[in-house]
């Protein structure tokens, strides 16, 4: 699984909030959890030619990208509210890539202020849909992330708690449905 965190802010407080989540991911014990930094991955603007579904990347940074996804099983993005919607660097991530997020299992974290990020991840799951992304519908959102913080980082409640937990569990269900869905692909894909 990777974890994605998706603000690149200076000051931001989601990589608190991923860190949080990927230790709750790796007490699970269901997954092998990776990060995912997108100030670290610094993609740039989408610059490639071809439309991502042909796979036909020219760039460097996609085919590093694309490696990424492709060798994921499972994806979780942890995402703030801006202005009501998700933020620009997660759309421009996701629009690299194409057939390398399908029939994968999407977790959301949001977090936000008093919607607790719900409008941000509800307006990211028709671009998932997009991808043929399988969206759990158990999620994570966190109203006034703010007072969650401490010096420590991040300290979810019990709610918060066992959304994490109840989404892990709805991920490792999609994953083991979706397997089979993915060798299909993969045959379509290498009779090409
Ligand atoms: C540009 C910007 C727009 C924001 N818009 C919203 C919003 O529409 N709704 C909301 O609940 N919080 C909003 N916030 C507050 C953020 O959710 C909060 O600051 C959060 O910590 C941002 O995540 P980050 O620190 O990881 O960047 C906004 C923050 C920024 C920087």
């Amino acid at each position: 699984m990777f974890v994605v965190v998706a603000s690149t802010r200076p000051g931001r407080v989601r990589i608190r909030v991923g860190e949080w989540f990927r230790a709750a991911a790796e007490a699970h014990g269901r997954f092998d959890v990776r990060f995912v930094d997108l100030t670290a991955l610094a993609l740039p603007f989408m610059d490639e030619p071809n439309h991502p579904r042909l796979g036909t990347y020219t760039r460097q940074h996609t085919k590093d990208w694309s490696a990424v996804v492709a060798g994921a099983d499972a994806f979780v993005f942890v995402t703030p509210e801006y202005n009501h919607g998700y933020n620009a660097v997660l759309k421009n991530a996701l629009d690299f890539l194409h057939k390398e997020w399908a029939d994968k299992p999407m977790g959301l974290v949001g977090y936000g202020g008093i919607a607790a990020g719900t409008r941000a991840t509800q307006q990211l799951k028709p671009v998932l849909d997009a991808l043929r992304m399988a969206v759990a519908v158990e999620a994570v959102n966190i109203p006034f992330v703010t007072n969650f913080l401490s010096p420590e980082g991040f300290r979810a409640n019990d709610v918060i708690e066992a959304s994490a937990g109840a989404m892990l569990d709805e991920l490792a269900r999609l994953g083991r449905l979706l397997r089979p869905a993915r060798e299909v692909a993969d045959l379509a894909l290498a009779r090409r």
